[in-house]
C-alpha cells in the first residue's frame, strides 16, 4: 500500500496539463494511472488541472465515469486507495474536441483562458499524423504561452525524412526548450540505474571497454501481442516500434563515454556521439546482420493464442516484423570489435528486459572447472520485471583439488528498495511539468536513431526479406540464434 508521502518529490508549480487523446490507450494505462500517483505523492499542487480531450461525445462526469472502467484497472491493487482517486479524479476535466477543425481551438481556449501563468503542457498523444493539426491549432488559437510546453509520444515519424518534416513543424511554433520528445524508457528507474552503475561507481570503467569485454546482448522481449493496436502496429512493425528507440537508448547509455555532468546536454551531447559511430548496416551488410521474425500461433502455460495474422486488424498476407534480432557495431577506440546483439519481439517466452555484458575469458587458466567448461565472468542486468544486477564469478569449489565452479553475486533491487519503484510515466510527466529535458530526446538524437534504422528497412524492402515464422511462446526464430552462433556466441537464456 502506497502512502501519500511515498516517493515524495517537491510540489510543481501549478499547471494545465492537456492531454489530447485523453480517452486512448496509453492515457487510459499509463498516462492517467502515472499522474493518479502523483497525485498521492502530493506532488500535484491544488491549482493543477488536468484536461482530457478527444472526439468522443462525453461531458467531464462522462469521462470521469470512463476512467473508473477503463484506467483504474491499470492501477495495481494494493497501491490503489479510493479517497485519493475520487479527490484525483477532480482534477480531471473533458474536451470535447476534434483537433483537425480550428473552430473546436476555442473551446480550449476559453478553458484556459486567465491561466497564462500556469505551466501549460501539450501532451500529444495521438497517433503522428495529428501531430502537425494540433501544434498548428494551438498556435493559431493563440495558447501558445512563454510556459507552454509540447511532450509527444514516439514513434516521431517513420523515417528520418518524415521526422524531420514534424521537427520542423514544431520548431515552427515552439522553441527547441520547450519540446519533449519521449522515449518512456528513459523515464524507467531501472534505465536510469544503468547511469548510476556506469557513472557512480569506479569499478566498472577500467573494465568497460574492447580489452575486456567480449560482446554485448540486450534483449527486450514481450509475452504479449499486438492485440489492440493492430492498425498502428501492421504500419510500423519492431524495428520502427523498438528498435529505432528502447533499444538504440538502452545500447547508447551502456556505450557512452563518461559526461562531464548529469546537464541534460552534456549527457545528450555524448549519447549522439554513440549513435553516429554505429557503423552503418546498408544493402547486403543489412541483410546478413539482421533477422525480421513474425509469430504464429502458440502456446502459453494459460492458453494457446493466435499468430499475428489471425489479429482481425492486421491483412492475412501482411509481412510486418514482430522480431528483430540484429549485430551492431560502434566504430570507436573503446568499442571496435565488441559486438552489439540486439532482439526485441511480441509474443516471446516472457516478458523481459535483460543486458549481458560478457567479459573476455581469463588469457591462461591454470585451473580445471567442475562442469568442464569455462565460461567468461558475465553481469547481467535485468530491467524488468525485477530489478536485478548479477555477477557470475568462479570460486573453488568443494572438495580436495583446486577446481573451479561458477557462483552468482545476486544484487536484488526488491530486497534494497521496499517502496514500490516510480513507474517511467511519472517521472517523465513530472519533468514535462518542471521543464527538465534530460530525459527527453533531442532533435539531432531522433534524427541519428532515424539515420541509423533507415537503410535498414530499406535493405529489408529492396531484397524483400521476408519475416522468418516464430512460435508464440518461444525466443524468436532459430535464424536469430545462428546470428549470433556464427560468432562463436549465445544468447543468454535463464
Ligand atoms: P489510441 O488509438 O488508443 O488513442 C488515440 C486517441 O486520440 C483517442 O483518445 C482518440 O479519441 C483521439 N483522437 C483520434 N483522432 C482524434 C481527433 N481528430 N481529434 C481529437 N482526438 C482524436 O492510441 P494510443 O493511446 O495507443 O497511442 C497514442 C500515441 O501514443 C500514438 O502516437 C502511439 O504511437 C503512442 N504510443 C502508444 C503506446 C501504447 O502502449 N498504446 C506506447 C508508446 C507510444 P477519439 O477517437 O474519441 O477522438
Ligand atoms: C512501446 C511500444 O513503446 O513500448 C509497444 O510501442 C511496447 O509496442 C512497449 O509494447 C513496451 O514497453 P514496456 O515498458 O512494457 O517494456
Amino acid at each position: 500500500m502506497i502512502t501519500s508521502t511515498d516517493i515524495a518529490g517537491s510540489p510543481v508549480e501549478p499547471f494545465d496539463f492537456v492531454l489530447f487523446g485523453g480517452s486512448g490507450d496509453l492515457s487510459m494505462r499509463k498516462l492517467l494511472p502515472a499522474l493518479y500517483f502523483r497525485h498521492c505523492a502530493n506532488q500535484l499542487p491544488a491549482d493543477g488541472r488536468i484536461i482530457c480531450a478527444a472526439r468522443q461525445e462525453l461531458d467531464t462526469d462522462g469521462f470521469r465515469a470512463l476512467m473508473d472502467a477503463e484506467s483504474k484497472i491499470h492501477i495495481d491493487e494494493k497501491d490503489f486507495m479510493e479517497d485519493h482517486w475520487l479527490s484525483f479524479i477532480e482534477r480531471v476535466h473533458y474536451l470535447r474536441i476534434d483537433v483537425t477543425v480550428q473552430s473546436d481551438y476555442e473551446k480550449l481556449k476559453s478553458m484556459l483562458a486567465g491561466r497564462e501563468e500556469h505551466v501549460r503542457v501539450f501532451y500529444l498523444s495521438v497517433a503522428p499524423s495529428l501531430f502537425n493539426k494540433i501544434t498548428e491549432g494551438v498556435n493559431a488559437a493563440g495558447l501558445i504561452t512563454p510556459l507552454s510546453r509540447v511532450a509527444l509520444e514516439k514513434p516521431l515519424g517513420r523515417d528520418e525524412a518524415s521526422a524531420d518534416v514534424i521537427n520542423d513543424e514544431l520548431a515552427a511554433v515552439f522553441k527547441e526548450s520547450q519540446i519533449f520528445r519521449i522515449d518512456h524508457y528513459l523515464g524507467k528507474e531501472a534505465v536510469q540505474n544503468l547511469m548510476a552503475l556506469r557513472f557512480g561507481n569506479s569499478l566498472f570503467e577500467p573494465l568497460w571497454r574492447n580489452e575486456r569485454i567480449s560482446d554485448v546482448q540486450i534483449t527486450i522481449a514481450e509475452s504479449l501481442g499486438v492485440d489492440t493496436r493492430g492498425r498502428f502496429y501492421d504500419q510500423t512493425g519492431a524495428l520502427r516500434d523498438m528498435v529505432q528507440n528502447h533499444l538504440l537508448q538502452l545500447l547508447v547509455i551502456l556505450a557512452m563515454e563518461p559526461p562531464v555532468s548529469v546537464d541534460p546536454d552534456a549527457v545528450r551531447d555524448e549519447k549522439i556521439k554513440v549513435l553516429r559511430a554505429l557503423k552503418p548496416l546498408v544493402g547486403r551488410d543489412a541483410i546478413e546482420n539482421t533477422v525480421r521474425g513474425q509469430y504464429k500461433a502458440g502456446a502459453y502455460d494459460e492458453g494457446t493464442v493466435p499468430g499475428y495474422l489471425e489479429n482481425e486488424d492486421i491483412p492475412n498476407d501482411s509481412t510486418t516484423e514482430t522480431f528483430v534480432a540484429l549485430k551492431a557495431e560502434i566504430g570507436s577506440w573503446r568499442w571496435e570489435g565488441v559486438p552489439f546483439y540486439l532482439r526485441t519481439g511480441k509474443r516471446l517466452e516472457k516478458k523481459q528486459t535483460e543486458i549481458i555484458i560478457n567479459f573476455k575469458k581469463v588469457p591462461h587458466s591454470i585451473f580445471e572447472t567442475a562442469d568442464g567448461l569455462n565460461e567468461p565472468n558475465q553481469l547481467i542486468i535485468r530491467l524488468q520485471p525485477e530489478e536485478k544486477i548479477r555477477m557470475r564469478v568462479y570460486v573453488k569449489a568443494w572438495g580436495d583439488a583446486i577446481t573451479l565452479q561458477p557462483v552468482h553475486l545476486n544484487l536484488d533491487f526488491n530486497d534494497v528498495f521496499q517502496k514500490r519503484r516510480m513507474i517511467a510515466y511519472e517521472r517523465l510527466i513530472v519533468d514535462v511539468l518542471r521543464g527538465n529535458p534530460v530525459l527527453f530526446m533531442r532533435r539531432d538524437e531522433v534524427s541519428a536513431a532515424w539515420a541509423w534504422v533507415d537503410p535498414i528497412q530499406q535493405a529489408w524492402e529492396h531484397f524483400q526479406v521476408e519475416p522468418k515464422a516464430y512460435r508464440a511462446g518461444s525466443m524468436g526464430p532459430s535464424a536469430a540464434s545462428n546470428l549470433i552462433h556464427r560468432d562463436g556466441f549465445a544468447w543468454y537464456e535463464e
